[in-house]
């Protein structure tokens, strides 16, 4: 086995803003509701024309300009995403071209929804541990903007736009990946859902609306159930304890969910990262999100315990416990 690192990071959210004064004008609801029920108040919308491949190239390039990093010897793509341009060819070949790595290395899509993008370091992971490959390439992306109903004030106040970038890859020294844990309740599939080429999931008929449908109190529940039992489990295979964690980065869904989750983790909320008030839901960007405010503001440091934790539809759970061995900087981020 050899080490496996974060070495680099960068993001992107798309340039327009939707308010939750801009809300009101479009469903019945207000600032207070939505600040109180959730901790948004501001979501970033891509174009009509943009899509997620869009905001993936955005993040990579945002990550090669900083770090100095090229990506002519990237091995592998990997991009976590349930709102992929087309449903073949994958967002990941997509970026492939457009970055020009090379022909040699493999792309494709992972579906995991909210947790994609734990899914994905994870299988980054696994990859260059085993020496399989080299230097993945690990991005969470979505365009959630595309798939809302904003007739629907249960969820359209929930989502925006955004996308973070990694490379994952070895130098030969100890590896930052600490430990991890995931699964899956299928059962719980028809809580959140687009529906595809099938209408019915568990028996349950689906609306047929090709929009995002989800029974948030649902949802909720399984989370606050699931992410601290899924927490201890991780913290028990990597023999570590919460005082030893600097960062958790759970998903960003919900500031109503993330604060019941620490309540009974028993972690102080003041040392949760989190991309909720000026992104919103992001999927599969929240935690990479998330993740790089905490860089560009200068709390994480290189050599920290970070616990990453996704949850969402599936449902799916996955957590991942790393150190980060970032590059040094040598470009400016671009602005969120
Ligand atoms: C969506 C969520 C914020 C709703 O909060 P809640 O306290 O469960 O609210 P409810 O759905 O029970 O609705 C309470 C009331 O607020 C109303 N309401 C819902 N959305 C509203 C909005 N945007 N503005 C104003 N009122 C709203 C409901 O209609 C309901 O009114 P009623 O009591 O008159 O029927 C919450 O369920 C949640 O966070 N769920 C998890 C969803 C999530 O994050 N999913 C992504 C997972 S990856």
């Amino acid at each position: 086995m050899t080490g496996a690192k974060i070495t680099a990071i960068g993001s992107y959210v798309p340039a327009r803003r939707l308010t939750n004064a801009d809300l009101t004008q479009m469903v019945d609801t207000n600032d207070e509701w939505i600040v109180q029920r959730t901790g948004i108040r501001e979501r970033r919308i891509a174009r009509k024309d943009e899509y997620t491949s869009d905001l993936c190239t955005a993040a990579v390039q945002d990550l090669m300009h900083r770090y100095d990093k090229k990506m002519d010897d990237v091995d592998m793509v990997l991009v976590a995403t349930s709102t992929p341009d087309f449903t073949f060819p994958s967002t990941a070949s997509i970026v492939q071209h457009r970055l020009n790595i090379p022909l040699s290395a493999g792309a494709f899509d992972l579906s995991a929804a909210c947790a994609g993008f734990v899914y994905a370091l994870h299988t980054a992971h696994s990859y260059v541990a085993s020496g399989m490959h080299r230097k993945v390439l690990v991005i969470g992306a979505d365009t959630i903007s595309k798939i809302t109903d904003y007739n629907d004030r249960s969820t359209c106040v929930l989502f925006g736009d955004g996308a973070g970038a990694v490379l994952v890859e070895s130098d030969g020294q100890a590896g930052g990946f600490k430990g991890f844990h995931l699964g899956s309740d299928g059962g719980g599939g028809h809580h959140v859902y687009r529906t595809g080429l099938s209408h019915t999931v568990n028996d349950v008929e689906m609306v047929d609306s090709q929009l995002l449908v989800q029974n948030g109190r649902e949802v909720f529940r399984w989370a606050v159930r699931t992410v601290p039992d899924g927490v201890k489990q991780l913290l028990g295979k990597a023999e570590m304890s919460l005082q030893q964690i600097d960062w958790f980065i759970p998903h960003s869904a919900n500031m109503r969910i993330i604060e019941p989750i620490c309540e009974r983790m028993g972690y102080p909320i003041e040392q949760v990262l989190h991309s909720l008030v000026y992104f919103g839901n992001t999927s599969a960007a929240t935690i990479p999100l998330a993740l790089d405010l905490g860089i560009r503001e200068g709390k994480v440091q290189n050599g920290q315990n970070l616990l990453l934790y996704g949850f969402g539809a599936g449902l799916t759970h996955a957590g991942q416990l790393v150190q980060l061995d970032l590059a040094v900087q040598t470009g400016e981020p671009t602005t969120l």
